[in-house]
């Protein structure tokens, strides 16, 4: 992917980050990331993290969840280098490599990692059947795949609200229903399969979030990443948050464990 084309830049990383923490380009945080691994023990295990964007949370596997070693991959350049300006900053460089990919197959050994995490990044990987398999074999027998991604609640044709909302994003989603997630895991070999619908909990996160961007902080936000990028973004979260509202875009957290 050149520089032209790249859909996380610099600008981009910093307005999301600005809404959603150093280092996050998905909402919820810590605590969210503590959702999707519930149950799950980390410590001294080898981790991928899919789609690891500007790297808050391949640190947070290493330094918070004790992960042996964590292998954060992404496709575009100003993500890769953030995130490892981020792991070098927290003092989990040792731990954390962050790799620049091209989409496409994982370019890992069979049975390289313990657990495969990623956290809504998969929305823009089409091929849901291909990634699941794909997943299936880098995962140790016994490993888990532990994620969170952004669902449509029907295969089909989105709504003319939700394809409203994904041309306003312009970020090439690709999302697809539970059933189809559903399915491409079981098809992959995954045992417990489990999905969980988030889309109450970031339909509340994200009214709050075209409050905040609404609301008296509007100028500030202004001021910082400027009125026209700012009067964009308040477009995408209204027309966002008419999709939330309705249901059709419902983030769900993921879970499947390749057979022992
Ligand atoms: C919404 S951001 C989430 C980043 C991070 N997981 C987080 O929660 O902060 C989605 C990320 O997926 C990356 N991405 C897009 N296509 C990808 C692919 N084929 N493989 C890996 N990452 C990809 C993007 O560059 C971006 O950094």
């Amino acid at each position: 992917m050149t520089d032209e084309e790249m859909l996380y830049d610099d600008v981009h990383i910093a307005l999301l980050e600005d809404i959603w923490g150093e280092g996050f380009l998905s909402p919820g945080g810590p605590d969210e990331v503590a959702r999707v691994l519930e149950g799950l023990d980390l410590s001294g295990k080898i981790v991928l993290d899919i789609g690891c964007g500007s790297g808050a949370i391949a640190v947070l596997l290493a330094r918070d969840y004790g992960a042996g070693s964590v292998v954060g991959i992404d496709v575009e350049d100003d993500v890769c280098n953030a995130a490892a300006r981020l792991a070098e900053k927290e003092g989990v460089a040792d731990r954390v490599s962050i790799r620049k990919v091209t989409p496409g197959p994982l370019d890992f050994a069979d049975q390289s990692f313990d657990v495969a995490f990623s956290k809504d990044s998969i929305i823009h990987i089409p091929d849901k059947e291909a990634l699941s398999a794909d997943v299936f074999r880098i995962l140790v027998p016994g490993g888990w795949f532990a994620a969170s991604d952004w669902l449509i609640a029907h295969d089909g044709e989105p709504s003319p609200d939700m394809q409203a909302y994904i041309a306003a994003e312009a970020l090439e989603f690709a999302m697809s229903s539970p059933g189809r997630y559903q399915r491409a895991l079981e098809q992959a070999g995954f045992e417990h399969v489990m999905l969980r619908n988030r889309n109450t909990w970031y339909r509340d996160v994200a009214q709050g979030e075209l409050a905040m961007l609404t609301g008296p902080e509007r100028t500030r936000f202004e001021r910082d990443h400027g009125a026209d990028f700012i009067a964009e973004t308040v477009e995408t979260w209204t027309k966002m948050v008419r999709v939330l509202e309705s249901g059709e875009h419902c983030p769900h957290h993921l879970r499947g464990q390749r057979p022992l």
